[in-house]
């Protein structure tokens, strides 16, 4: 198999774009994901992949709850989307030491949000949310699919949905 070639094809895979939000013992969190996909109908399930280490998936498994956000196709979008790339945890940087590795960020800080019911960050810019429960926690590789049961859901305004197409972002590894 020739790596650098599967790459340039996986790179060219589109994706929608979101910002799954979670919340914690004592910090609500958020993360852009771009392996957000519908699974089921009935019953409504979506399933999320998540990086092993992510803060957001050992908050899931704890809480059980997250929402999706979905931003709108505008620059100010990517700008806001690009604060959730950055891990909860400095020390998931590689090379961060001493106190950039003990550091953690509080993404939403200074955002507008709400919470759900549950306690998850829904976006005040999101053009549209839903909230899930995790029902399965599938692994795969150096990811984890998490399987979601619909538990609500609002289209907040009509819009184009970001996407990695429009914003050019490779999720690569
Ligand atoms: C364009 C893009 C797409 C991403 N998609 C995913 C994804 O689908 N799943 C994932 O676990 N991480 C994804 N990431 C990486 C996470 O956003 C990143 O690891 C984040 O640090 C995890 O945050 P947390 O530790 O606060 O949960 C993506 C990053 C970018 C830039």
């Amino acid at each position: 198999m020739e790596a650098a070639q599967v790459i340039k094809v996986t790179n060219q895979m589109p994706y929608g774009l979101y910002i799954v939000g979670s919340a914690g013992d004592s910090d609500v969190n958020a993360m852009m994901a771009d392996w957000v996909m519908q699974v089921s109908f009935e019953p409504r399930l979506v399933a999320v992949s998540f990086e092993n280490d992510a803060h957001t998936l050992e908050n899931v498994r704890t809480s059980r709850v997250f929402t999706v956000n979905l931003l709108s196709k505008e620059e100010h979008s990517m700008e806001l989307a690009s604060k959730f790339a950055q891990p909860y945890y400095g020390a998931k940087i590689k090379g961060r030491a001493g106190t950039a590795a003990t550091e953690v960020h509080h993404k939403l800080e200074g955002i507008p949000y709400t919470t759900t019911a549950d306690g998850c960050p829904v976006l005040e810019a999101a053009m549209g949310w839903l909230e899930c429960r995790a029902e399965e926690f599938v692994p795969v590789g150096d990811h984890t699919i998490v399987i979601g049961a619909v538990l609500d859901g609002r289209l907040v305004r009509d819009a184009e949905p970001l996407t990695s197409s429009y914003t050019g972002w490779n999720y690569s590894g």
